[in-house]
């Protein structure tokens, strides 16, 4: 197939290059959704010409400006029993690398998602839709909207939720924290190209919040942010404070964006879903469990049961997380620097000692999960392991190990998926999965969808709580008021009702 087109057929076959992007369309949709995309790629910078052709429908030849040449092909996976009925996989040949298809690849990768995906992950968020119904006065039309959420599919929905409540897509800013999210690139597409919403990256925050207010200055609108990780305000207190007032409240949803504000006067509600009983009760666990998930999907030859693993910090991830491993059979030891909770873990069976490096010395785990938040662990404790051992976090950004120190005193050799090996001065093995970053989100979609529904949800009760100026919210925030309100909108009635026991009626 490939040499009846005109690619570099010299090139030897390890220099050719090919990728793939899996899909579900219903036959009435796949040529519009594929032919668009096609129409749009073929725009893309890099592409000199592209054509179809005419004797096989289904694939198209991009020449790049460099001469490289791709062929795009439309396919049914095999075998047909492994997958949906309505699978679909778009597969990328080229002949040979060059940055111009390194850069096709990439955007060849942000396919929006078509009707029928979006079909079944609105299906999944029905508590955060249901909204739109609850709130039938447009509460967000005038305001703007600055958001720094996960970008995985549930957050379409919370922006299609959004503009179902008034919100203008002009009037609002998405800030991707560039985490490697398993969908990344189509949940980008969607936003930019269906929602018609600005995305921003996270290494352009003060561009994207200046380019925010003066796309909003002209309509005298304010915003609201609705933060993930407290990255907005941090970011305007130290470089801009005088556009704090261009905001009229906070909503965050993680215990890290607190910690990060606090000591910045905030003259503006808060409405903190982080610290909110609701998300208290069902979240942490789902972390954990998204957590270790994913760990063993990326390790999938290791044997876990038996071996010795650490968390540190035994906070609300960290207790789930313990109890997690040790369901798996894991002989767990537990460190937190807070003596109540180092207490609360030996009570509960697990493994401890006062100190960390006492700890190490004695406890060698093959798996550090690092669920304190910042500064868990030092480069002269990460020194005390011996063997091979995996540094997991669920924290921020990559907060929670010294990755950089421990890159300064190691030999690395790339893993790829997984993250970085380090050799310690020792001859010790350190894998820093996923880079330091949150092994949830690591090429994955954290949470069930189902899940993470009512956490989005009450993200949206914060929201328009703050666009009436609800007076139960003062600047600064309150935890009860917060609770009050998740309590009264109705959200937790629909989880439980949807995944709480059946009354007999049912
Ligand atoms: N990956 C995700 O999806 C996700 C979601 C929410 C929160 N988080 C992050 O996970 C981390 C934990 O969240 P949480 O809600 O369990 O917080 P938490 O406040 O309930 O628990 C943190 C615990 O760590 C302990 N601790 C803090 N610094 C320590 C140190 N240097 N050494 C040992 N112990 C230390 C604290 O005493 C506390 O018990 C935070 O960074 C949070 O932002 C991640």
């Amino acid at each position: 197939m490939l040499d009846s087109i005109a690619l570099d057929n010299t090139a030897p076959p390890e220099q050719s290059l090919s990728g793939f992007v899996e899909f579900a369309a219903a036959e009435d949709e796949i040529k519009s959704a594929v032919l668009d995309f096609c129409d749009r790629l073929a725009a893309c910078e890099v592409v000199d010409h592209a054509e179809q052709p005419d004797h096989y429908q289904g694939s198209w030849r991009f020449s790049l400006i460099d001469g490289a040449g791709v062929l795009l092909q439309l396919a049914r996976p095999m075998p047909r029993e492994k997958y949906e009925t309505n699978a679909y996989r778009m597969v990328l040949h080229a002949s040979q690398p060059s940055a111009t298809v390194t850069h096709f690849f990439r955007a060849a990768e942000a396919l929006p998602f078509t009707d029928t995906e979006m079909a079944r992950i609105r299906s999944e968020l029905p508590i955060t839709r249901k909204l739109s119904e609850r709130y039938t006065d447009a509460p967000l039309a005038g305001l703007g909207v600055i958001l720094t959420i996960h970008h995985m599919t549930d957050f379409l929905v919370l922006a299609e939720t959004l503009l179902a409540l008034g919100a203008d897509p002009y009037h609002m800013t998405v800030i991707d924290k560039e985490y490697s999210y398993a969908f990344s690139r189509r949940v980008d597409s969607y936003l930019r190209h269906r929602c018609g919403i600005r995305v921003w990256k996270y290494s352009e925050l003060g561009d994207g919040i200046a380019d925010h207010i003066s796309r909003l200055r002209p309509s005298g609108k304010r915003s609201v942010i609705m933060d993930d990780g407290g990255y907005v305000i941090p970011h305007i207190a130290a470089h801009t404070p005088e556009l704090l007032n261009e905001f009229v409240g906070l909503v965050e949803q993680t215990a890290s964006g607190i910690w990060r504000i606090q000591g910045i006067p905030l003259p503006m509600p808060l409405f903190s879903v982080a610290e909110s009983e609701m998300k208290g009760a069902i979240e942490s666990y789902g972390i954990a469990d998204a957590a270790v998930r994913n760990l063993l999907r990326l390790l999938p030859n290791e044997k876990f049961e038996g071996q010795p693993a650490l968390v540190l910090g035994y906070g609300r991830i960290g207790s789930a997380m313990a109890r997690i491993l040790r369901g798996r059979r894991m002989r767990v030891a537990v460190y937190d620097r807070e003596i109540a909770r180092l207490v609360a873990a030996h009570e509960e069976g697990f493994f401890t000692r006062e100190t960390l490096a006492s700890l190490l010395r004695v406890h060698n785990p093959m798996v550090v999960f690092g669920c304190a938040g910042r500064g868990s662990m030092t480069v002269d404790q990460v020194e005390l392991l011996t063997g091979a051992s995996y540094l997991v976090s669920t924290t921020s950004r990559d907060y929670e190990f010294p990755v950089a120190e421990i890159r300064a005193k190691a030999i690395a050799s790339q893993t790829g998926v997984r993250g970085t090996a380090f050799t310690m001065p020792s001859g010790a093995q350190v894998t820093v999965v996923a880079n330091g970053f949150p092994i949830n989100f690591h090429h994955a979609e954290s949470l069930p969808n189902r899940y993470v529904d009512l956490v989005l949800a009450g993200l949206i009760v914060g929201a328009v709580a703050i666009a009436r100026g609800d007076p139960r919210l003062p600047d600064g925030g309150s935890v009860s008021a917060c609770n009050e309100m998740l309590a009264e909108s109705g959200i937790m009635h629909d989880y439980y009702g949807l995944y709480g026991p059946k009354s007999c009626a049912d």
